[in-house]
């Protein structure tokens, strides 16, 4: 168990609601969840779903419209061929990490993973007892990865590759050249790709490129992707995964070991948000769009940071260095001093080292309300 990892984000929540309860007022920009509320008509169909009786177990990997629906978006959205075998649902993106690195990552293996990044990557190919090999996204790249670093960090032990675009917590989007060239450096070794994919709807700029959509990339990948970022549905707990139909027969024994299914009501909800209007979808991510170019702009007039512009997700990860200060304390002097709960660089691995992560996931109001606080604070305490 010591070498189960966590996620830093409750960790802070908790602390900011401890300093609620003693009376203090506090901005959150720790959690990354959309501040929206579910659209309306995914609402309905849950709830007609629970009155209809889709209150029982289903098949573990998903009720078979679901595992269809998905299969025909990830066909159209990723240029490729997906049947519904090739698909397992979920409660959350997150137990496609947990399951894909238990079914795929043996004792000895190396598993390379993107540093900064989701802490859950490197907290699951220790637990394993695989060995975690980090690869620097670096400011200068915009967080993109280095591909001749890549190269540099694949062994004859190399056995999963993960990569997360848009990527969290840094916002740096894979342009459709990184994605040739990294399929091109993993050439036809017996690798996996776990391609995290939770906010391909979240991009600004361009386009989402996904590395399933390159020609005999499909059978090579774990593609991750779900509901929670993209229809504002964190809570109702449902993701999916798409691959090989035979690895998705083990990847559905673990859910069927650890979970059962997802739940039901939750599932008709699924087929609702991808069938139904995605205009919602449309209007978060111009909102999104909209606060990061004024949370960017202020971040940079603030003594001692300096941000980049983020191409997708919904988040801004600016670097801190001239501050002086080191990335942990400075998130938690803001938190107790200025009431900004933010997560430090570090909670993402090593290298988030001089930089903190605001998510943007809060209303206008409350954003300004946080940058001059920060503001302020600086100019007190720099
Ligand atoms: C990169 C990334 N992958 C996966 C997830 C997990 O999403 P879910 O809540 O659907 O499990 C998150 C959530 O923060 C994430 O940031």
């Amino acid at each position: 168990m010591s070498r189960l990892g966590t996620e830093t984000a409750f960790e802070v929540l908790v602390r900011a609601r401890a300093l609620e309860k003693q009376g203090k007022d506090i901005v959150h920009l720790e959690i990354g969840e959309p501040d929206f509320d579910t659209p309306a008509n995914i609402v309905e169909a849950g709830a007609n779903a629970l009155r209809h009786g889709w209150t029982h177990y289903g098949p573990s990997p998903g009720l078979p419209e679901l595992r269809q629906t998905i299969a025909e978006y990830v066909s159209r959205t990723r240029k490729v061929t997906v049947t519904p075998e090739e698909v397992v649902v979920v409660p959350g993106g997150k137990p496609i990490m947990f399951y894909a690195i238990m079914a795929l990552a043996d004792e000895g293996d190396e598993v390379i993973y993107p540093n900064p990044g989701f802490p859950i990557y490197e907290s699951m190919v220790n637990f394993v007892g695989a060995r975690p090999v980090p690869i620097q996204l670096r400011e200068e790249l915009d967080f993109r990865l280095d591909v001749n670093e890549l190269v540099s960090k694949i062994t004859d032990r190399t056995k999963m590759i993960i990569l997360n675009s848009p990527h969290n917590p840094t916002g740096g989007v894979l342009t459709q050249r990184d994605i040739s060239d990294i399929a091109d450096a993993i050439g036809d070794r017996d690798i996996t790709v776990l391609s995290d994919e939770i906010y391909s709807r979240l991009i600004f700029e361009g386009e989402h490129h996904s590395i399933m959509s390159l020609e005999d990339w499909k059978d090579r990948t774990i593609l991750l992707d779900g509901f929670s970022k993209t229809y504002a549905m964190t809570g109702w707990r449902m993701g999916y995964g798409v691959m090989r139909a035979d690895l998705a027969t083990h990847i559905c024994r673990l859910q069927t070991n650890a979970v059962s299914c997802t739940s039901s009501a939750t599932q008709i909800a699924g087929i609702e948000a991808l069938k139904g209007d995605q205009s919602a979808v449309e209007n978060m991510r111009s909102e999104f769009q909209r606060r990061r170019d004024f949370v960017v702009e202020r971040l940079n007039r603030i003594r001692g940071f300096s941000c980049r512009v983020p191409k997708g997700a919904f988040y801004v990860f600016p670097n801190i260095k001239a501050t002086g200060w080191k990335s942990k304390p400075l998130a938690d002097a803001l938190l107790e001093q200025a009431g900004v709960a933010a997560l430090s660089g570090t909670a993402f691995g090593a290298f988030g080292e001089g930089y903190l992560r605001f998510s943007i996931a809060n209303s206008s109001q409350n954003l300004a309300k946080a940058l001059d606080r920060v503001d302020e604070w600086t100019k007190q305490n720099l």
